[in-house]
């Protein structure tokens, strides 16, 4: 749901309003969800009055001192009741669609969310369902005219086209794919998850699962040794697998352990560029050797690199640059060494450097297997190619998966971009 002013806000919040009251006063007469209802009718009422407090202080008076108009026709629903068998044709034309932007194997089936309401859930196909699960335990107050869907398994019908409309829109070279999350921590932690199952597959076209027991211990062979290749001065973010990668400041990493991966130099470049050619050159080409030993050194010790992660412009952990020739180099010693190539665009992706993607930059035809991102995108997630989609669905997977409303605004964003040419105006007054 696009909310464009303060005014749109308020006639939600008063709708919200009124069909909490209708909840609850529908829930005195619900047998089989006496407990939960009622709880969630008291919380409602806080809810409803707080967010309308909250509004009453943010929008202008004259806007909130009118009533509301009424908006949307007030209904209730007695029963559940089917029309097709579960997923219906609609529901599986939508997974169809979506099946080719990303995993759908956790999908159960569309949702119409505007004509659910209270316990019921309505899919796409015009079912009706009593909901006793709220999801994944994740509507709290029953369905109202906002409702935030579990993504991975219930997406609203128009998931697909507004995925299309705005991050496929902008996909990096050759990725046609994206998986949505929701901040930047989580889209690479996802992302080393998905090049670790990658690296699986391609070392035994299987994912080498040889004994469920030691999976449990969290021991190898199930949870094999294998290793993400990062850089001094890097930031991924501060969960327990990025934060093995961030290596900026130490208040992220104090009293926290971590794994033992390789850590390679970033190379340090002298100013102005035009009188340190030389001597830059032979820093990346340090650098470079640098992550080759890593790479051998790790796999004699029985950690493979699995993926390498990088950002193109060094953001938190300072203002660090290299050349396109440095990202062309890595690019290929990932390449030679069978290690998947991560671009991690959460700070540098969304136009900031007159392209859509910083990695752009360089020219490359195929310049990462994984490109993740967040912040100025407004949703987090990653683009990937083909190969690195889970094969089997939760392997990637959690309760949100992202949050639509945050495409659709996302969309406008875009829009904006473009029609007022933005990344022509950041190259032009980047030269300046
Ligand atoms: C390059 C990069 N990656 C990952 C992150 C982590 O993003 P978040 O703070 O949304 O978890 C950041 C945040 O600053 C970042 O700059």
């Amino acid at each position: 749901m696009l909310l464009t002013d303060s005014r749109d806000i308020y006639r939600q919040s008063e709708c919200i309003r009124r069909q909490i009251t209708t909840a609850r006063l529908r829930s005195r007469t619900s047998s089989c969800l006496d407990g939960s209802v009622m709880a969630s009718s008291l919380i409602s009422r806080q809810f409803a009055f707080s967010l309308q407090k909250n509004l009453r202080l943010s929008a202008p008076g004259n806007i909130v001192s009118k009533a509301a108009p009424k908006t949307q026709v007030e209904f209730d629903y007695d029963g559940p009741s089917m029309k097709t068998s579960v997923p219906g044709p609609r529901s599986e034309e939508l997974t169809k669609q979506l099946g080719h932007i990303q995993n759908v194997g956790a999908i159960n089936f569309f949702c119409n969310y505007e004509e659910s309401r209270g316990n019921y859930l309505v899919d796409v196909d015009g079912n009706r369902m009593l909901d006793i699960y709220t999801q994944i335990s994740s509507i709290p107050i029953g369905y109202t005219l906002v409702n935030r869907p579990a993504l991975g398994i219930l997406p609203p019908e128009n998931f697909p086209e507004k995925l299309t409309e705005s991050l496929v829109s902008v996909a990096p070279s050759g990725m046609t794919r994206v998986q949505t999350m929701a901040c930047g921590s989580c889209s690479n932690e996802n992302a080393y998850k998905a090049m670790f199952i990658w690296y699986r597959y391609e070392m035994f076209a299987s994912s080498g699962i040889v004994s469920l027991t030691s999976l449990f211990v969290s021991q190898s062979p199930g949870c094999p040794e294998l290793s993400i290749l990062s850089f001094m001065g890097g930031f991924h973010g501060r969960t327990m697998g990025c934060l093995a990668t961030t290596h900026s400041k130490a208040i992220h990493k104090l009293d926290v352990p971590s794994f033992d991966w390789p850590i390679a130099p970033f190379p340090r470049l002298q100013y102005p560029l035009e009188e340190f050619t030389r001597e830059n050159a032979q820093e990346e080409a340090r650098c470079l050797e640098e992550v080759e030993d890593l790479i051998v050194k790790w796999r004699q010790k029985g950690k493979p690199v699995a993926g390498v992660v990088i950002e193109p412009i060094q953001a938190e952990g300072g203002d660090n640059h290299a050349s396109s020739d440095f990202f062309r180099g890595l690019r290929d010693i990932a390449r030679k060494h069978g290690c998947a190539f991560h671009v991690d665009e959460v700070q540098t992706g969304g136009g900031t450097t007159g392209k859509m993607w910083a990695h752009e930059h360089w020219g490359m035809e195929d310049p990462a297997d994984i490109v993740s991102f967040s912040k100025k995108l407004l949703t987090g997630g990653y683009y990937h190619k083909d190969e690195f989609q889970a094969d089997k669905p939760y392997r990637i997977f959690n309760t949100w998966m992202g949050d639509p409303s945050k495409n659709l605004i996302l969309s406008e964003v875009l829009n904006v971009i473009r029609r007022e040419n933005l990344l022509e105006e950041v190259t032009a007054l980047g030269r300046c």
